[in-house]
């Protein structure tokens, strides 16, 4: 009888105890799956963002290509200067207020030309960089951002994008 109320004793603390164990483990392992998905979502997110700062002889192509630039893609260079360069730069190189252009994440087989003429109508979520949101372009036309849609996709294909 005495031994029999102390294996109950036992039971009874070995139990939660165990419980207990079991309970932090489980939360550590679910801790560290989060931990591990918020990682690799923000590397798969970042990774192309990162390249923004390795991308400095892109850069430096597409700047030296301006000066060559065709005169027909000068109303264009015009165009982005007047309502984009404040955010995208000189040649569309990026500044500390928005991306370049001229970067592979916006090669047209991953923004194509519509997500050209969006972005300056409607505004564009921020979703690629830290920049913050894009607010929509007061005032430009369809045919004014046609135009600066050449004239960048000229600045990409000469600076290797595509
Ligand atoms: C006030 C700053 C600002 C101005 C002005 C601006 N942009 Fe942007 N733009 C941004 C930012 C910031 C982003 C990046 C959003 C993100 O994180 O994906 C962006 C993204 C874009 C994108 C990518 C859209 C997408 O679908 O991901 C395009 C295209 C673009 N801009 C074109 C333009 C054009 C063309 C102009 C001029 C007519 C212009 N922007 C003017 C800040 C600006």
């Amino acid at each position: 009888m005495h031994s029999a109320s102390r294996t109950a004793y036992n039971a009874s603390i070995s139990l939660p105890e165990s419980l207990a164990r079991s309970r932090a483990t489980s939360r550590r392992f679910f801790a560290s799956v989060l931990a591990i998905a918020g990682v690799l979502g923000a590397v798969a997110c970042e990774e192309e963002s990162q390249q923004a700062v390795g991308m400095t002889p892109e850069a430096m192509v597409a700047l030296s290509a301006d000066a060559s630039l065709p005169d027909s893609l000068l109303a264009g260079r015009a165009v982005f200067e007047t309502y984009c360069v404040e955010c995208h730069g000189e040649a569309a190189t990026g500044t500390e207020k928005g991306p370049p252009l001229v970067h592979r994440v916006y090669h047209p087989g991953h923004h194509a030309d519509p997500a050209f003429y969006l972005a300056p109508l409607q505004g564009v979520r921020a979703h690629h960089w830290r920049f913050g949101d894009m607010p929509p372009v007061e005032g430009i036309t369809r045919d004014e951002v046609g135009a600066i849609v050449a004239y960048v996709r000229w600045l990409q294909r000469k600076a290797g994008i595509f």
